[in-house]
């Protein structure tokens, strides 16, 4: 037997299974084989949350946990936040190379024509109460763009292809920015395609009577490196849900809406904002060591510490910290980085964190840096949406493009009732009490 095989002993019959090993993994369909009888149905592997599972082969972004290394297409994160903007990384993730001088030129160019979005668009935001939550304007006018833009379903013509993704990374920072203006009751302001990426977006943020805006460098730059450190984490939860959703061979608009609702989560793209509301929450310095013990008692998390992948610090927080103290050299500092600084100082020395590898991640600072630079709180996980987006759509067109991928559909364990017979509603409450089953078992997961 070859030597990159593993071999498997079936205690419940004896034999024994070969099973290949290929890039440090065996194929889970090659369980199936191993069977107790003619009608089982084969072994399969349980693996909730995919803790263990990898769901695909990737190119894209390396990252190594325990080390603390994360890289897009080979490049050091730390190379690309300095060296990078925005939409040069974007072209990265999506080709896979970076951009000649003339390849980014025409790269931007594409993006920024297509920064506009239809008059009608507007509409559907207008719609939105006035005190609805950005990242829910966001997702909605996100899946609603699926609908202007039928040809978005025709995903194998290249050039089709191409184009949704001009749109997409091109418009989610209008919607961003037209979602908080509605909220905040202010007329729209209009994509400016004389600036960059990043500017544009502050212009249609913050301006207001001015006739041209003007952006801080330092912020338009802040921004950017931002961008960059959000565009991809490989298969994270809204990665997930977009080559799930994209699987069934959805238009990436629709697939968009649906990773950004997985990211809306408090556990994900939504911590950003729990962390500031946190740090708001415990108020001064003097509070941090109380705080961080009933986090231990299991109150509740801190947010904007762990990661299920870095068991070291994230990089990318370590990224932007550095970014949070030029921007408050614009800004002011903000009291809230003390009280974080605290809490990362206590809690990086504390038991309790360093023996489950606990670390700062990616949002632990952003949120302050987001803050400082007048962005209100509950746009912060939209803001992570803009900077993903090309990653969700390099991993989509990845996805698309390789033959082992097909719907996603993963199996399950089943534990519940086999046949039984129909209980008409008359005997229902009878036969309920008889098996000592209360109305409160219907609402719980386990049901009955
Ligand atoms: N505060 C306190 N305890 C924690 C935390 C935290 N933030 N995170 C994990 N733990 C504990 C957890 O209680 C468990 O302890 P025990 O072994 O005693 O039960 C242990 O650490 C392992 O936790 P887990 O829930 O099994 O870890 P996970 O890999 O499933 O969860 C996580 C990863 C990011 C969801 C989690 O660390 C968390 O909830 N963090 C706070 C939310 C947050 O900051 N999310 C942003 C993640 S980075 C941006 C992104 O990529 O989305």
């Amino acid at each position: 037997m070859s030597e990159n095989t593993l071999t498997i002993t079936d205690n419940r019959t004896g034999k024994q299974y070969g099973i290949p090993i290929e890039n440090g993994t065996i194929k889970a369909i090659d369980l199936r084989q191993i069977k107790i009888s003619e009608h089982d149905f084969g072994l399969m592997t349980y693996d909730p949350a995919f803790m263990n599972t990898a769901s695909c082969k990737s190119r894209i972004t390396f990252i190594d946990g325990d080390k603390g290394i994360l890289e897009y297409r080979g490049y050091p994160i730390e190379q690309l936040a300095e060296k990078s903007t925005y939409l040069e990384v974007a072209y990265l993730l999506l080709h896979g190379e970076l951009p000649t001088e003339s390849q980014l030129q025409q790269w931007t160019d594409n993006i920024t024509h297509h920064t506009f979005i239809n008059e009608n668009i507007k509409k559907v935001i207008d719609g939105f109460h006035y005190d609805a939550h950005p990242m829910g304007v966001f997702e909605a006018t996100l899946g609603a763009l699926s609908t202007f833009y039928p040809d978005a379903k025709d995903i194998f013509n290249q050039e089709l292809r191409r184009k949704q993704i001009y749109r997409l990374i091109a418009k989610v920072p209008t919607i961003a920015a037209f979602a908080y203006r509605h909220r905040i009751g202010m007329q729209y302001s209009y994509p400016d395609n004389e600036l960059s990426y990043e500017a544009n977006f502050l212009n249609m943020m913050f301006k207001t009577t001015e006739l041209k805006y003007q952006p801080n460098p330092v912020l338009e730059r802040a921004l950017s490196v931002l961008f960059i450190l959000h565009a991809d984490h490989e298969q994270n939860c809204s990665t997930n849900a977009m080559r799930s959703i994209g699987s069934a061979h959805t238009d990436p608009f629709s697939a968009i809406a649906g990773a950004a609702a997985a990211l809306y989560g408090p556990l994900h793209g939504g911590a950003n904002e729990m962390v500031l509301r946190m740090l708001n929450e415990i108020g001064s310095i003097d509070k941090v060591a109380d705080y961080i013990k009933r986090v231990k008692a299991g109150e509740f998390r801190l947010m904007g510490f762990g990661h299920r992948v870095y068991k070291n610090y994230d990089p990318r927080a370590r990224i932007i910290k550095k970014v949070a103290y030029e921007v408050f050299e614009v800004t002011g500092r903000d009291p809230l980085l003390d009280i974080a600084l605290e809490l990362e100082r206590i809690a990086l020395e504390d038991e309790y964190f360093v023996k489950r590898k606990l670390y700062p991640n990616v949002d632990f600072y952003s949120g302050i840096i987001y803050q400082a630079m007048r962005f209100p709180v509950d746009i912060f996980p939209v803001l992570f949406a803009i900077g993903r987006t090309s990653g969700w759509l390099a991993q989509w067109i990845e996805m698309l493009d390789d033959s082992d991928q097909k719907i996603a559909r993963p199996r399950q364990v089943y534990l519940g009732q086999r046949t039984r017979d129909y209980v008409p509603m008359e005997r229902r409450s009878a036969a309920r009490a008889e098996a000592g089953q209360g109305e409160a078992a219907l609402l719980t997961g386990h049901g009955v």
